[in-house]
């Protein structure tokens, strides 16, 4: 049902623009519009009035079986040309990321004019999450759970990074997740001050910070974690970093919800960083939306002028990264209630 709305408000959007159809391509979007999924990609059209999944031949059995729009199979490109040939879409909504090679064909084989970027209705209706949708994301910020119970056993000195790394991905795939949602980062020592440090070899050693972010993907869910240990015990200054991190991150915590901008979430961070003298260390954004991309909308950034409401799911993640030294990021998948906001990912942060 949810899905079928879903293909009405592009429609409704298709008649605006005054646009012959709309084409979509992407993994996530052609999950999101059919609940299908074809490993080697599919086309879906929607005109004002039909919607089609177009497949492979070898893709169709599944398709036909898990698709919610009618599907239909192509052997060759040329038939899929012929197919969507007949269709007339001289003007045609796509996805911001088609490739360039794609509207060349699809400006040759189809006679397609004019092309129209129509991410921003996807944006309109994938910023917020259904009820399923964020059961599916909570299950994968499970995943992420016990990945990081193995992760903060596993660390140590003398232990490879990527040692960590894959024990924490076993552990993902034995409790259903699909894959990592990323590469793991296990940045320890002075990589800590990486903000994407992927687990290397390198040995863990006796007072190293150790940045650990991951997520688990899960039916075609995010979820999207963070914590940092010291191993052993920490100096003074490790401290004072990680107290700056952690009162950020629980006062952004606390302040998501409906109303608020997600520039001032990413403001309030970077003034409490100030407090504590590392504003300049904090190189990133304080989080983004997540869902069926790990990074999608939202944008939880000083620049984005997005109001939070109920659904929407984000991460909060400031970070301090001293080149040399080292850095310490705290990270949550949170979802918007009706009046605050719940975290997803629920390991203890209070770990320095
Ligand atoms: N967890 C990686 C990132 O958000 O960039
Ligand atoms: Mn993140």
């Amino acid at each position: 049902m949810i899905r079928v709305d879903r293909i009405a408000r592009v429609q409704e959007y298709i008649v605006e623009k005054s646009l012959d159809g709309a084409l979509i391509t992407s993994r996530e979007n052609l999950f999101y519009f059919t609940s299908s999924s074809p490993v080697l990609g599919g086309y879906l059209v929607v005109t004002p009035d039909d919607a089609t999944l177009m497949v492979p031949q070898l893709e169709y059995e599944d398709a036909k079986n898990s698709s919610r729009v009618p599907v239909q199979k192509f052997s060759t490109r040329e038939e899929l040309y012929r197919v969507l040939g007949e269709m007339k879409l001289r003007t045609l909504g796509i996805e911001g990321r088609t490739s360039y090679s794609t509207l060349l064909s699809l400006r040759e084989k189809l006679g397609v004019g004019d092309f129209k970027v129509i991410d921003d209705v996807i944006k309109e209706l994938r910023i917020v999450k259904s009820p399923e949708e964020v059961r599916r994301i909570e299950d994968a910020c499970r995943i992420a759970d016990d990945a990081m119970e193995v992760a903060l056993e596993g660390v140590g000195d003398g232990v490879r990074e990527r040692d960590v790394a894959a024990k924490m991905e076993y552990r993902m795939r034995i409790e259903g997740a699909d894959k990592p949602a990323f590469d793991t980062i296990i940045a320890s020592g002075p990589r800590s001050a990486l903000p994407h440090g992927v687990a290397t070899d390198r040995a863990m050693k006796r007072g190293d910070f150790v940045v650990i972010d991951e997520g688990a993907l899960y039916r075609h869910y995010n979820s999207d974690m963070t914590r940092t240990v010291v191993i052993g015990s920490p100096t003074e200054k490790q401290a004072d970093v990680y107290a700056a991190v952690l009162e950020a991150q629980k006062k952004c915590v606390e302040a998501v919800r409906p109303g608020v901008k997600t520039k001032e979430l990413d403001l309030l961070a970077r003034s409490v960083l100030r407090e504590y003298g590392y504003e300049e260390n904090f190189i990133h954004s304080l989080g983004h939306g997540v869902g069926l991309e790990i990074h999608e909308w939202p944008g939880v950034s000083r620049f984005d002028e997005t109001v939070l409401r109920p659904g929407m799911v984000i991460t909060i993640e400031p970070g301090v990264y001293i080149p040399g030294f080292g850095g310490v990021r705290i990270e949550d998948t949170v979802v918007v209630t009706e009046d605050g906001a719940r975290r997803l990912t629920k390991t203890e942060r209070d770990l320095i």
